[in-house]
């Protein structure tokens, strides 16, 4: 099961952190070129290694963390993505200004999924800050709490898996229509909540 990950700012390079920590590879990319990434790649040595975003899309699971203007760019003239599983840990919002992007009434997943034809997609990591997608996530006695949620059950019993080999708390909120809906950032009513499950 390889991975990859498309973005490799606060959240690519957390969930890079998270997998490392974990002894699990995965090949990550920026818009500037695997040679920008050295640094990240040094620390995260032997498990993250950096690629180009066609490599980093060609992994069974893709990660994709870039800002919302930026993805219809980063995911234009990729291959069909063939029935792999794409994780949306997107949100429609983005630095310096803070202002919601219009969506016309869908969800940002929704849109992500236009973007992505033929993958499988999955909502996750979006709705934490990314010091504690890479910070240890076992918490107050318990483990930190990662929502998930999509169309397709085998996909997001993949994610389901590894978020659970990341040590987290996954919880599966259900289709793309009610847990999108409940993790969208801004809106929804989960993001930004360091939930802790116990037991
Ligand atoms: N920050 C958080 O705590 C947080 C939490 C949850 C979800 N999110 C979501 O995660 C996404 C990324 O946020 P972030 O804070 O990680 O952003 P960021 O720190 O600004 O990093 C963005 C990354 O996207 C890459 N990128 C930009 N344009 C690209 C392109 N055309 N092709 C390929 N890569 C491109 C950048 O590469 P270059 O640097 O080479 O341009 C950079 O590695 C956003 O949708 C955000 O809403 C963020």
């Amino acid at each position: 099961m390889s991975i990859g990950i498309i973005g490799a700012g606060n959240i690519g390079s957390a969930f890079a952190r998270a997998l490392a920590r974990n002894g699990i590879s995965a090949t990550i990319a920026n818009s500037r070129g695997p040679e920008t990434l050295a640094e990240l790649t040094a620390e995260l040595a032997p498990h993250i290694m950096a690629g180009t975003i066609e490599e980093a899309a060609g992994a069974d699971i893709v990660l994709i963390a870039v800002p919302w203007s930026k993805l219809p760019a980063a995911l234009s003239g990729l291959p069909d993505w063939a029935g792999r599983i794409v994780i949306d840990a997107n949100n429609a919002i983005e630095a310096p200004l803070f202002k919601p992007a219009e969506l016309g009434g869908r969800l940002s997943s929704e849109i992500v999924a236009g973007l992505v034809p033929g993958a499988r997609l999955v909502k996750a990591f979006n709705h934490l800050l990314a010091n504690l997608v890479s910070a240890d996530p076992k918490a107050e006695g318990g483990n930190r709490v990662l929502f998930y949620s999509g169309d397709d059950q085998q996909a997001k019993a993949e994610v389901g898996a590894l978020i659970t080999r990341l040590g987290f708390a996954g919880i599966d909120l259900g289709p793309l229509a009610t847990g999108g809906s409940l993790t969208q950032f801004p809106g929804g009513p989960l993001p930004a909540i360091n939930f802790v499950k116990f037991g």
